[in-house]
């Protein structure tokens, strides 16, 4: 058996996925304007494991400029697919739907401007997909939500899960027999911060 590659960041650095000029834009100014964003890895990521699960309803928790959403709106499995997006900061909110007007997804992609756990509690489903991207402290709080609105077999996909305010998230996923879960770590170009965890589920 072969050992592993030299330098293992700079070797997986090449394969960072092609990505459109909005999206490529949306990146530059989330450099400028200091906005935690997915990054094209994350983002293609959450495309692949959409379709993959043939998603028509998307629920995003945290739009910021929309820069994830654009991935999770491709990644829809018919012209009837939609996906709802929260947002807490009505400045954001607006940002994103300029983005979206421009890449002519608006019909595709609702944002509800609110805290995340006071806008899911008035939520009905069913969600085929769900992506957590909010305050770390609050995946915790929107967990039983999550399950409510997701289908069984519904995935969630949870960001930043190597943050320490993650953890009570974590252990409530994973000691939960409602969810079967994997923790990953790992370096991935681009994203906000570039080693972090994902946390991938199943809803039961
Ligand atoms: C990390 S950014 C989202 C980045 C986005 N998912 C992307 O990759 O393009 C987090 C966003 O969630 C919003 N947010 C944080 N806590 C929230 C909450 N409790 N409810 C709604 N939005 C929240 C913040 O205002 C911020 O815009």
């Amino acid at each position: 058996m072969s050992g592993l590659v030299n330098s293992p960041e700079a070797y997986f650095g090449q394969f960072i996925p092609p990505r459109s000029r909005l999206l490529a834009e949306l990146e530059k100014e989330a450099r400028q304007e200091k906005i935690p964003i997915v990054g094209p890895l994350v983002g293609e990521l959450l495309y692949i494991l959409a379709r993959a699960v043939q998603a028509d309803r998307i629920l995003e928790l945290g739009t910021a400029a929309g820069y994830s959403t654009v991935f999770l709106a491709g990644a829809l499995a018919s012209s009837r697919g939609r996906v709802v997006t929260v947002e807490q900061d009505p400045a954001m909110a607006q940002s994103a739907r300029a983005n979206f007007q421009k890449a002519g997804l608006s019909g595709r992609i609702e944002v509800v401007v609110g805290n995340a756990p006071a806008v899911l509690s008035t939520m009905a489903g069913p969600f085929d997909f769900a992506f957590l991207d909010i305050e770390k402290a609050d995946y915790a709080v929107v967990l039983p939500d999550c399950r409510r609105l997701l289908r069984p077999g519904g995935m969630l996909v949870a960001d930043n899960v190597a943050f320490q305010d993650a953890d009570a998230f974590n252990r409530m996923i994973f000691n939960s027999a409602k969810w079967r879960s994997v923790n990953l770590f790992g370096y991935l170009p681009g994203h906000s911060p570039v080693q972090d965890g994902l946390c991938l589920a199943v809803r039961v």
